[in-house]
């Protein structure tokens, strides 16, 4: 008898855990479940101009594998990127694969938003002709030679650049297009962020990650921000990465935790409309965010410390 209110705590504790880890799983499980609403940008104007997608960073990487996975959707995209021949060359195998689809390119220098801030006008111009529904600001990485390198091996300029890349132009080209968007009677619309999983505070890449940290919470202020001026067609998402392979940089083979970028792309545009305002699209890098999430800090940085110091002397080797 002395026993039975412990058992009966021992009973109830058990329920309220099982129930506390079924209610984790579902919410970790939801963004995967729910289908994509991609679709629901792809919308004509009345004059049956066709719905268009503009990438950043469309040259390379994951930015070049979503502009062919939104080709292969049904949308025109927007290439941009900094390199005319590189995009050239892009432009025209998108063109070969998908015949029906239309392919632009634009050229700007995302480390000169602070100097030139023109280039947003220039841009606003050249796409002003299409029904702009969907922009995936996906351009963003480190300066050349500074992967892996501690703060105090940076120049001035690798620092300005690393942040205006991953935060300042994105912020600028958003504020630029945020009018066009949708089409003039602001119909279904798209924002989208890539940033990354090192937006924790990651070593050897400090400014890379802070730059990513800021990037995500603009976007999570901007969708606040769309429902309180009522632009609930707008939709703001931002997609959080882990590391990927078949990018400039990286041409391992795939693995579950270092998928390629093509899966990468498929997952970003599966999470689209999944609820979320920041999402880690890919399942694998998901289950590393959520040890990154649950580790003791202490456990985590280790990890982080030794993991990125391994990194840094296979790069210099690599060197
Ligand atoms: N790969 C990863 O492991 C990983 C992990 C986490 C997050 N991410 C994020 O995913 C996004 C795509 O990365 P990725 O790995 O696909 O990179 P990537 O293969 O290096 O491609 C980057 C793209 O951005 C363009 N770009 C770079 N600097 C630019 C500049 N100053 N102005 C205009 N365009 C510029 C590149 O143009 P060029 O072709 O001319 O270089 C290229 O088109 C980035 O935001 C990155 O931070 C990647």
């Amino acid at each position: 008898m002395a026993n039975l209110p412990f058992a009966t705590t021992l009973t109830v504790f058990g329920i309220l855990t099982a129930i506390t880890i079924t209610l984790f799983l579902i919410d970790f499980a939801l963004p995967f479940l729910r289908p994509s609403k991609i679709v629901r940008y792809l919308h004509s104007t009345a004059s049956k101009q066709p719905a268009w997608a503009l990438v950043t960073g469309a040259s390379d990487g994951i930015g070049r594998a979503l502009s062919h996975e939104l080709a292969s959707r049904g949308f025109n995209v927007v290439l941009h990127g900094r390199n005319p021949p590189k995009l050239e060359r892009v432009q025209r195998d998108l063109q070969a694969a998908f015949p029906r689809r239309d392919f632009r390119s634009l050229v700007a220098d995302a480390t000169h938003c602070i100097t030139a801030p023109d280039m947003f006008r220039d841009i606003v111009a050249r796409v002003s002709d299409l029904h702009l529904t969907v922009l995936i600001n996906n351009a963003g990485g480190t300066p050349p030679g500074t992967a892996f390198k501690a703060l105090d091996s940076y120049s001035h300029k690798d620092i300005t650049d690393t942040i205006s890349l991953n935060a300042t132009f994105p912020t600028m080209l958003i504020n630029a297009l945020l009018p066009v968007l949708g089409g003039r009677n602001g119909g279904p619309a798209l924002v989208v962020t890539v940033g990354s999983l090192s937006d924790g505070g990651m070593p050897l890449v400090a400014a890379y990650g802070a730059s990513k940290a800021y990037l995500m919470m603009f976007a999570k202020g901007l969708a606040m921000e769309t429902h309180i001026a009522g632009r609930n067609e707008l939709t703001v998402q931002h997609m959080r990465i882990g590391t990927v392979t078949g990018v400039s940089h990286s041409d391992k083979p795939p693995t579950t935790f270092e998928p390629d970028a093509s899966t990468v792309a498929r997952a970003i545009l599966a999470r689209v409309g999944c609820g979320r305002t920041s999402v880690v699209p890919y399942w694998g890098h998901a289950l590393q965010s959520l040890f990154a999430d649950y580790a003791p800090r202490w456990v985590k940085d280790r990890v982080l410390e030794d993991t990125m110091a391994k990194l840094r002397d296979e790069n210099l080797k690599g060197e």
